[in-house]
């Protein structure tokens, strides 16, 4: 006979249950509700095939950070919002192919970023799926939080630390500046004043970055900015 213990003790398992179910991520999340979602991420990411689409996904994982910036490449001038226009386009399509809005934006861009390093020679890896979209997203907040380029180490992982990152992630998520580039303006100080730097690559780097002006002239963080490889580390 069922006593109010073993009641009570079934109903908590269950709502474990639905709890665990609920909140865990599994890169099989939309196959029975939309098999074709991930396919179809592929396609625009592969269809559009651009560098600065890739940039841009990448560094949508750290989305306020690209916000706060403006947007510049190394193959020329090219316009901010038409990053955006790809996540547009990406969501639009998955939409239509879906029937309905089933997946959220937090997972597109997880897809749309593993398969743009695919796409410039990196690795590949399933992405656990099943993130709901934030509803109380802080642009403010996000931008103060942010690393400033002015941070040395323990203040880098101070600010890592207090996002729920370690060591390890630091310095694994810089690894994402194998592509794209900065702005003179942000490393001047460190290529005509420090000495904790490569003092051939410092010299490099003052060719195109003048002690004064120049300052959106770009270059790239590593020697090859439109792969994603080891060559930042
Ligand atoms: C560790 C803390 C970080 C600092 C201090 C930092 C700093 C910077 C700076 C100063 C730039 C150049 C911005 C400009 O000149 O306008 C940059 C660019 C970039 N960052 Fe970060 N970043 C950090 C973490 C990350 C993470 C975690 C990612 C992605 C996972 C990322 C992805 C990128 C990318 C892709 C670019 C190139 C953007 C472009 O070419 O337009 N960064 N970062
Ligand atoms: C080098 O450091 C000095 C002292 O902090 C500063 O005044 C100067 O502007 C720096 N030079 C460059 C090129 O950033």
């Amino acid at each position: 006979m069922a006593s109010p213990t073993h009641f009570l003790v079934v109903v908590v398992l269950l709502l474990l249950g639905v709890a665990t179910t609920a909140f865990s991520l599994s890169p099989n999340f939309y196959d029975k509700v939309c098999p074709q979602a991930l396919p179809a991420i592929r396609k625009v990411v592969e269809a559009d095939g651009s560098l600065f689409t890739s940039v841009v996904m990448v560094h949508s994982f750290w989305i306020p950070h690209l916000l706060s910036k403006p947007r510049k490449n190394a193959r020329g001038n090219l316009n901010p919002v038409r990053g955006f226009e790809v996540v547009d386009q990406i969501k639009a399509e998955v939409d239509r192919v879906c029937g309905r809005p089933v997946v959220s934006c937090a997972d597109i861009l997880a897809v749309a970023a593993r398969d743009s390093v695919v796409a410039l020679g990196g690795p590949t890896w399933k992405v656990r799926l099943g993130r709901r979209d934030s509803t109380r997203a802080r642009l403010d907040l996000a931008n103060t939080e942010l690393p400033s380029p002015s941070l040395d180490l323990p203040g880098l992982l101070n600010n890592f630390r207090k996002q729920g990152l370690n060591r390890r992630d630091l310095v694994a998520l810089s690894g994402a500046h194998t592509l794209g580039v900065s702005r003179c303006s942000i490393f001047r100080n460190r290529i005509y004043n420090a000495t904790n730097i490569d003092p051939a690559f410092a010299k490099q780097r003052r060719a195109t970055c003048p002690r004064t002006g120049g300052n959106t002239n770009l270059a790239p963080f590593d020697s090859t900015p439109a792969h994603f490889d080891t060559a930042y580390f």
